[in-house]
């Protein structure tokens, strides 16, 4: 075991007390609280989310739609995801037919063709979802679809959740008849003492023949709140069950996209889901319907109380050189975010307020933070930033002066009032390794926000290693509050189904029927539930560390190996304490990352320590420990009372372990 020299510095200089040397056994830590001194003020907004459309975040996750390729634009081709049904010898046909264009929106429609259907014959069309549609016992469905039939069709349309493979049909409701023009038919579907499954479609068929013409089939589940167009009840409560603060969206690359037309286009993304064209997002891979558009994402936040934390096209695109030059060429993206901040927090009087109103939200949501772009140390042109943030910069404060503007990498021209910092680690020792970098931190610059970050181990979600790493990052984010004054994990969702997954280590996986936070998901808990208003100093001694050896840095010029960095001693113990001032509740964060019990002796000064307690602890046999969908709990924070608090005691973390104590001081 070594005393690793940075913390001792960090400790005597965070410490009121640095003559504190106590003698204690070799193998003890210690740490001194001074737990009526304030080092700092933990900012309300610390704990949040980052958001957008990757890994199947809203089609196929978060947003409830149950049809995939609902307007059939995915493929200009052939209508993907929707088969032909054709049972007990009935016959038919089903192509797109841009001929038969549903809207200016949806300039296609899909076309079925009975060719023959009499007695039990049916033809029809089916959907297989997002991998599936989920079927559970006693669930009520609301499925739409706009259609038009061809002159002298006569028959009913049945629509049904039926398994995949054929026979079972587990909700099944009637549509009358079908005219030759364009209407919506909505039906409720209810499901009865069955057992859950994902291997179901959705399927539309008739007994008659003719030709029937579908424009958007839409199927949903109750909603949380029971809004419309709304999300998927199991993951809000997990994410409602983080308490964050904030939603930073809509991205990330989802933001800006490879092309103009493939960016975030929100004005694209409001109004009646029927006038929604979708997108193809380029960046991860797949179309976006755009269900989850500019309100859904303000609903969301309402929802769970966070506040938005809205990122504009900034005019860089991934590829294919875009990126716009300020001035005149950069001005109408200017006005376009000028009218995004009106839409939401613009008045009824206003002209965008208006819209909101209009679409369903009179009042205006609050906002504090707008981010100009993301990631734009990706744009190597000298300047390019510099200039589109100054533009960008100073037509939102001189509308909105109230608003803090946040920059994605550094500027000159500007005084950004945060900027937002990317930390992706390779391993827990990696992410380890930085929890003391922002100790040492100029205060005199702009605040930081860690808008994207996490510890890359274990795929499609973290393992306990990643949480071990994760969690030590957060004792640096917490201590350092007054600096770091909003952070959110990246990226927040996958699902698990092969082929949904196009960035691995993501917090939250699920599939169409269940979800389930990874162990980084319930460290985050953990740390975003249980934490007080300031920053209490601690001071250490006897911190143990383990050797890292930090990977190669990047290949130079051919030929010539990337330098080895010198191995690194990494903490295994790491901690923080804050106080809630009102109660003076004491929240210790400890984090043990080594394979055996860390015994620990709290020594607690300027406050009298009630001695019964409470412990919130994680931990797993292994590090390589994970939660997944067949195993969605395996590992999860207990709660237990605990007694014998004082202002000395000692307490042994269980190896691979992350606790946050809870002292009760006066
Ligand atoms: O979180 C995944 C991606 O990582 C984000 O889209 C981007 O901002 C970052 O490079």
């Amino acid at each position: 075991m070594k005393l690793n020299p940075s913390l001792v510095k960090f400790c005597l200089l965070l410490g009121s007390v640095p003559a504190w040397l106590p003698a204690q056994a070799p193998d003890a830590a210690v740490l001194r609280i001074s737990a009526d001194q304030v080092a700092a003020h933990v900012s309300p907004m610390l704990y949040g989310l980052m958001t957008e459309e990757i890994n199947y975040s809203y089609d196929g996750g978060l947003y409830a739609e149950l049809i995939r390729n609902r307007n059939f634009k995915e493929d200009a081709k052939q209508p993907v995801h929707w088969s032909l049904v054709q049972e007990n010898g009935g016959s038919g046909s089903m192509s797109l037919d841009p001929g038969q264009p549903f809207n200016d929106a949806i300039p296609t429609s899909l076309k079925l063709t009975i060719a023959q259907a009499a007695g039990a014959q049916r033809v029809g069309v089916a959907n297989d979802g997002f991998w599936g549609i989920p079927v559970k016992p006693d669930t009520r469905y609301r499925a739409s679809f706009y259609a038009r039939a061809s002159a002298g069709f006569k028959g009913q349309l049945t629509v049904a959740i039926a398994g995949a493979s054929g026979g079972a049909i587990h909700a099944t409701a009637r549509v009358g008849r079908i005219t030759g023009q364009w209407r919506r038919y909505e039906v409720s579907l209810t499901t009865g003492n069955v057992a859950p499954s994902a291997d179901n479609r959705l399927v539309i068929s008739t007994g008659s023949p003719g030709t029937i013409w579908f424009g958007l089939v839409s199927l949903f589940p109750r909603t949380w709140h029971d809004r419309p167009n709304g999300n998927r009840q199991d993951i809000m409560q997990l994410l409602a069950d983080m308490k964050p603060a904030f939603l930073r969206f809509p991205g990330g690359n989802y933001l800006e996209g490879y092309t103009l037309a493939t960016r975030f286009d929100w004005k694209k993304t409001i109004g009646d889901i029927l006038r929604r064209p979708g997108h193809l997002n380029d960046s991860w891979r797949y179309w976006s319907s755009d269900g989850m558009g500019l309100l859904e994402f303000l609903e969301w936040c309402e929802d769970l109380h966070m506040e938005p934390v809205l990122a504009v096209y900034a005019g860089f695109g991934l590829r294919g050189g875009v990126r716009i030059k300020p001035g005149a060429d950069l001005q109408p993206y200017v006005d376009e975010a000028l009218e995004e901040i009106e839409y939401i927090t613009g008045g009824p009087a206003t002209t965008w307020g208006a819209r909101r109103a209009s679409d369903g939200h009179p009042a205006p949501f609050p906002l504090q933070y707008v981010e100009i772009g993301n990631e734009d140390n990706f744009d190597r042109e000298p300047g390019s930033y510099d200039g589109r943030f100054a533009q960008f910069f100073d037509a939102i404060k001189a509308k909105y002066p109230r608003l803090k503007v946040v920059a994605t990498t550094g500027v000159s021209s500007r005084v950004p009032d945060v900027m937002d910092e990317h930390y992706y680690r390779r391993s827990e020792d990696e992410m380890a390794s930085h929890a003391h970098d922002y100790d040492a931190r100029s205060r005199s610059g702009p605040k930081v926000f860690v808008g994207e970050w996490a510890t890359r181990v274990g795929e499609p979600t973290p393992n306990m290693s990643a949480a071990l790493g994760d969690a030590a990052w957060m004792t640096g984010m917490e201590r350092n509050s007054d600096l770091v004054i909003m952070s959110c994990y990246a990226p927040l969702f996958v699902n698990v189904n092969e082929g949904g997954m196009q960035w691995r280590t993501d917090l939250i996986g699920y599939d169409a029927l269940t979800s389930y936070g990874s162990p980084a998901y319930y460290a985050q808990r953990m740390f975003s539930l249980h934490h007080g208003d300031v920053v209490v100093p601690v001071a250490a001694q006897g911190i143990p560390t383990r050797e890292w050896q930090p990977p190669p840095g990047r290949a130079g010029a051919p030929g010539v190996q990337p330098a080895r960095p010198a191995p690194q001693q990494v903490p295994t113990l790491f901690f923080d304490a804050t106080r809630d001032s009102g109660t003076g509740t004491i929240y210790l964060k400890l984090v043990n990352r080594a394979g055996a019990p860390q015994p620990l002796r709290m020594e607690i000064v300027g406050v009298t320590v009630e001695p019964k307690g409470r412990a919130i602890a994680m931990s797993a046999s292994s590090p390589d420990d994970t939660n997944s969908i067949t195993e969605p709990r395996k590992i999860v924070p207990v709660t237990s009372d605990v007694d014998g608090l004082g202002a000395s005691f000692t307490r042994t973390l269980p190896s691979y372990s992350i606790t946050v104590l809870e002292v009760r001081g006066k």
